[in-house]
């Protein structure tokens, strides 16, 4: 049941978006949608950090909304650090399901005092880093009930091939990425998307040093960005959702 506060055509919409998630089976990897509020100018916090909240409420109810029907939401190490993110779910509509949390930590640099480490949730939370982690760290958030994934390829950076591999074998299905924008960039350039909702919201933040959705590196040419098709939009309160899908998706 999605909840009744949203207009009815974005509901009738996820009802038909949420069936999706089982059409994925023959890229054994879960279906990934990006998912992000911004400024009307492109920013999704401000230059010191601040984003709670740019997105409206009823805006923020569809994310809770996508999150329930996820199996699982994923973000960057620097958005827990500046955020303090719960990840969980928060509707008006009950029962609420929680979905898996998963934070990409290469060097496990996570502040063991870290509200979502500490919180009742029916879902586990796992990390995910590299070998070169700190093992006392490592037992210190297995203490806390957290899972940790350590990865064991050779990159740099969490191997997000590898990772979408593993959480498809572990029966993730469905994965919801929620930033920021450094996150977003490598699921972008290794073509680990199926679509995006961007939630625009009017107002304005400015700053050249204030994170954009999509950062990292960016593409050098037009030729080499990636494509995406403005499949629908809906006027949410004051804000705008515009659904998009990504055109290079492999089927
Ligand atoms: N408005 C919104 O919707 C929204 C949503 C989320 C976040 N935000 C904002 O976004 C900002 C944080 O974004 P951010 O871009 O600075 O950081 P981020 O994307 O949250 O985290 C980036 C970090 O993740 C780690 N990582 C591990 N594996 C990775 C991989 N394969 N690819 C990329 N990164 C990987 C890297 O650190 P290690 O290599 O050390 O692990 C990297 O520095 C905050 O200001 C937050 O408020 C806004």
């Amino acid at each position: 049941m999605i909840t009744e506060e949203l207009p009815q055509h974005l509901r009738e919409f996820l009802e038909n978006y949420f069936t999706h998630f089982s059409n994925n089976i023959p890229l054994k990897r879960p279906y990934i949608t990006l998912s992000y509020g911004m400024s009307m100018d492109g920013k999704i916090a401000t230059y010191t950090g601040d984003s709670k909240y740019i997105s409206n409420g009823l805006t923020r109810a569809m994310v809770h909304e996508l999150r329930h029907h996820h199996d699982a939401i994923l973000v960057g190490i620097q958005t827990v650090e500046i955020d303090h993110p719960f990840l969980t779910t928060r509707r008006n509509e009950k029962p609420n399901k929680d979905a898996h949390r998963i934070i990409l930590d290469s060097s496990l640099r996570i502040n063991l005092k870290e509200p979502l480490l500490h919180m009742v949730s029916s879902a586990p939370t796992l990390v995910v880093c590299k070998q070169t982690a700190n093992e006392v760290k490592i037992k210190a958030l297995e203490a806390l009930g957290v899972n940790v994934l350590v990865d064991p390829t050779p990159s740099q950076h969490v191997d997000l091939d590898w990772l979408m591999q593993t959480l498809h074998q572990n029966g993730i299905r469905s994965l919801l990425v929620e930033g920021g924008g450094t996150i977003h960039f490598s699921f972008i350039k290794h073509n680990l998307f199926d679509d995006i909702f961007a939630q625009i919201s009017p107002l304005i933040l400015g700053g050249k040093d204030a994170k954009s959705p999509v950062e990292g590196q960016g593409f050098t040419t037009l030729k080499e960005a990636t494509r995406v098709a403005f499949e629908k939009y809906f006027q949410v309160g004051s804000d705008i959702v515009v659904y998009a899908k990504n055109l290079a998706r492999e089927s």
